[in-house]
């Protein structure tokens, strides 16, 4: 796959762009169950970020399913090229200098791992927002799981599709203790 192809590097690198933007790129990436709060969570610190100016971009679950990875349902082998792309994607815009904001169910470790190995250790934080299936489904944003009870979705992380939890996060975001001030708060001391 990889024949015939050789990797061109340009003249202005990470390091370069960072100093032009007085910044370090770096990944965000939160995982955990949908309805603990990633989204929200991400959403608060962007605009915690844009007041102090620092450039930084959220990529979204729900949202990337609209266009780049319209291609791709539930199943596991779906969500495993999900987090690829999304994986490669991120690691992209933190070599932009971008402070990149992932907000992904992420179910699987070894997905994680690769989007870490992808962006460079040095430049990725693993954030469990954490809220158990019964939490979430209490909330249920989106309805989503009173349908997944009833049958109606396939595959619904927590109900009928695992979740694997972070073994060794950067940091765990306990949403069912924290207020999203607080949440937030300990985010931004990751940056
Ligand atoms: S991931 O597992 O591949 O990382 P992703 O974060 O992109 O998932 O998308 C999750 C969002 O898709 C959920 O927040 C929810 O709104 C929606 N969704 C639709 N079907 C499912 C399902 N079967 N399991 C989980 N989420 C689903």
């Amino acid at each position: 796959m990889v024949d015939n192809i050789k990797w061109h590097l340009g003249e202005i690198d990470k390091a370069a762009r960072e100093e032009l933007l007085g910044q370090q790129g770096m990944v965000l990436w939160f995982t955990g169950l949908s309805g603990s709060g990633k989204s929200t969570i991400a959403v608060e610190v962007e605009k915690k970020l844009y007041r102090r100016a620092k450039a930084s971009y959220r990529l979204d679950g729900d949202n990337l399913r609209f266009g780049l990875n319209k291609d791709l349902g539930f199943t596991a082998e779906d969500r495993e090229e999900n987090i690829r792309r999304i994986g490669e994607v991120a690691a992209l815009f933190a070599d932009a200098g971008l402070i990149t904001l992932a907000s992904f169910i992420s179910p699987y470790r070894a997905g994680r791992e690769a989007a870490r190995q992808a962006a460079g250790a040095e430049n990725f934080k693993e954030i469990y927002v954490k809220a158990s299936v019964e939490a979430c489904a209490e909330r249920d944003p989106k309805g989503l799981y009173e349908k997944a009870k009833k049958g109606e979705i396939e595959n619904f992380t927590g109900i009928s599709a695992p979740y694997e939890e972070p073994e060794n996060p950067d940091l765990v975001v306990d949403t069912e203790k924290l207020s999203l001030e607080e949440s937030v708060k300990l985010v931004l001391g990751l940056v």
